[in-house]
C-alpha cells in the first residue's frame, strides 16, 4: 500500500484543474444500462471507484471503451463510451459491490431495462451502516417485487415498472438517483417527493433528458418523471467536482496561499462560501473558476452543521475540521448525515489537534500549530483532512492506506506539488 509523505509549512499558490465529479460520474455510468445505444461521458475523472464500476458494467454486458484524455481544454478528463447492446447478466456480485457501494445504482436501471435484477447488498463502510431500504421501498412503490436472500436483493417487475408516488422519509442521494433512472422506463408518471437536490442529481437528470427521458424538477425536492418506451444514446460532460473544489479551497486558506480552481462553480458551493466567509476563507469568482485565499491574516473558528444540499456538505466535514484545528478560537462541527463520520478525529489529535467528540458533534479548540506524525487514512474524505493537516503541520506527516484517497481524488500529490507543497507518494512494495 502506498504512502504519502508531506513536509508542512509551505503556502499553496497556483492553478488547479478541478476534475469531473466522482459522485456524478458513478450514477451517470449506470445510466448506460438504460439504453442499447452508446452513452458517451466526457470529463470523466481517473479514479479507482470509476474503474471498479466499469468492471461491474462490463460483466453486465456493457461494451466499454476509455479513449484517453478529452481534447477540449475545458474538460481534460477522460472520455468513456458505453454500449449496453445486450444485458448478459443482471447479477451484481458481492465481490464487486462490496468494493464500491455505489454499485447499488445498477439496481434501478437493470430492473427497468430487463424486468429483474440480483444485486448484492452493499454492506456498510467506515462512515456508517449505509442501508439501502429507501432504494427498495421506492422501487416497490413502482411495482417491483423485492426479496432479500443470502445477502442479495432479488428484484422483479415481470410486467415492467409502473409509475407511482414515492415520498422519501429522509433525503437520500442514491435512492433519488436509483428511482429517477428506474422511473424513466416505467409506464406512466412518477413523482419523487423529498428528493435529493445535489448538483450530481441534476447532472444525472440532464443526461437522462438528453437520452430522451421526460424529467422535471431535478434540483428541487419534488421530481416528476413521465415514463417513455426507450432511451437513446447521448454524449454528456460530467459536472465539475464541487467537493474536490471545496477541499482545495480550504487547502489555500489553511496554508495562507492563493489557489485558482479552474472549472469550480460558486453556485455548487454556496453553503461553504457563505458559512466559511466569517472564518476568513475568501472565494472570488474568476474567469472559468474560483479563486480561494485567506481574507486576512488569520483563520477564526466557526460552527458548522452538515445537511443535505443546499446545506453544508457532509463530504466537506472532515476537511473543515482539519482547517479548524489551527484556527483562532473554537468550532463546533455537527455531522447530521452519517452516524460515524469522525474517524479522522483520533488521527488529527495525534498531530496535536484538540478535538472532543460528544455524539454527533465535535468541539475543536484551535491550536497554534500541529506536529507532523505517521497517520492512517480510514475513509475517503478523512484521508484528505489528514493531508490538509500535514500541509500546515511542523515537520513530516506520513499518510498510510492512501488507497482511500485514490478512490475520490485524482492525482492529489501532483496537483499539490505543482502549487508548492512538499509532498511525495512512496510506493510500498509487499504490504
Ligand atoms: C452519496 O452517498 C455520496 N456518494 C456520498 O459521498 C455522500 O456523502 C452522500 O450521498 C450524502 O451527500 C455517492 O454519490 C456515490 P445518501 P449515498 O443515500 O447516496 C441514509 C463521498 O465521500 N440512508 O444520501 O449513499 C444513509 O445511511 C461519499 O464521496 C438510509 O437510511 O448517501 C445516510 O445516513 C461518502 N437508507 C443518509 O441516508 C437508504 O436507503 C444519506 O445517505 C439510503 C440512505
Amino acid at each position: 500500500m502506498d504512502q504519502i509523505r508531506i513536509r508542512g509549512g509551505n503556502p499553496l499558490n497556483g492553478k488547479i484543474h478541478i476534475s469531473g465529479a466522482k459522485n456524478a460520474a458513478l450514477p451517470l455510468m449506470t445510466a448506460s444500462l438504460l439504453t442499447d445505444e452508446t452513452l458517451t461521458l466526457r470529463n470523466l475523472p481517473h479514479l479507482a471507484d470509476i474503474t471498479t464500476l466499469a468492471n461491474l458494467l462490463v460483466q453486465h454486458g456493457v461494451d466499454l471503451h476509455l479513449n484517453g484524455h478529452d481534447s477540449a481544454e475545458a474538460c481534460s478528463g477522460r472520455v468513456m463510451e458505453m454500449k449496453a447492446g445486450t444485458i448478459t447478466s443482471t447479477r451484481a456480485p458481492y465481490d464487486l459491490v462490496r468494493k464500491m457501494r455505489a454499485s447499488v445504482l445498477v439496481l434501478g436501471p437493470l430492473l427497468a431495462r430487463e424486468g429483474h435484477a440480483e444485486v448484492s447488498l452493499p454492506g456498510g463502510c467506515a462512515i456508517g451502516t449505509r442501508p439501502v431500504d429507501l432504494h427498495l421501498q421506492g422501487l416497490q412503490a413502482l411495482g417491483a417485487e423485492i426479496e432479500l436472500k443470502e445477502g442479495y436483493v432479488h428484484a422483479r417487475a415481470p410486467g415492467g415498472l409502473v409509475g407511482g408516488h414515492v415520498l422519501f422519509p429522509k433525503v437520500s442521494v442514491g435512492a433519488t438517483e436509483n428511482l429517477m433512472m428506474a422511473a424513466c422506463l416505467a409506464k406512466g408518471k412518477t413523482t419523487l417527493a423529498n428528493a435529493a437536490r445535489e448538483p450530481e442529481v441534476v447532472d444525472l437528470a440532464e443526461c437522462l433528458i438528453g437520452m430522451g427521458a421526460q424529467i422535471e424538477g431535478a434540483g428541487q425536492d419534488v421530481i416528476t418523471i413521465e415514463g417513455v418506451d426507450r432511451l437513446h444514446g447521448h454524449t454528456h460532460t460530467v459536472v465539475a467536482d464541487r467537493i474536490e473544489a471545496g477541499t482545495y479551497a480550504m487547502a489555500a486558506a489553511a496554508t495562507g496561499g492563493t489557489l485558482e480552481l479552474m472549472g469550480a462553480r460558486a453556485d455548487h458551493l454556496r453553503a461553504m462560501i457563505d458559512q466559511l466567509a466569517p472564518c476568513g476563507l475568501r472565494i472570488e469568482e474568476i474567469e472559468g473558476g474560483l479563486r480561494a485565499s485567506r481574507a486576512n491574516g488569520i483563520i477564526e473558528g466557526v460552527d458548522i452543521m452538515t445537511e443535505p444540499f443546499p446545506g453544508y456538505p457532509t463530504d466537506l466535514q472532515a476537511q473543515t475540521m482539519a482547517l479548524m484545528t489551527t484556527a483562532q478560537g473554537a468550532s463546533m462541527i455537527t455531522e447530521t448525515i452519517f452516524e460515524n463520520r469522525f474517524m479522522h478525529v483520533p488521527e488529527l489529535c495525534r498531530m496535536g489537534a484538540n478535538i472532543t467528540v460528544h455524539g454527533s458533534s465535535a468541539l475543536v479548540r484551535g491550536q497554534p500549530e500541529l506536529m507532523g506524525a505517521e497517520v492512517m487514512a480510514t475513509d475517503l474524505r478523512a484521508s484528505f483532512s489528514l493531508i490538509l493537516a500535514g500541509l500546515v503541520a511542523k515537520g513530516e506527516t506520513v499518510l498510510n492506506r492512501v488507497y482511500h484517497l485514490d478512490r475520490g481524488y485524482e492525482r492529489v500529490e501532483e496537483k499539490l506539488a505543482a502549487c508548492g507543497a512538499e509532498i511525495i507518494r512512496v510506493q510500498q512494495n509487499g504490504e
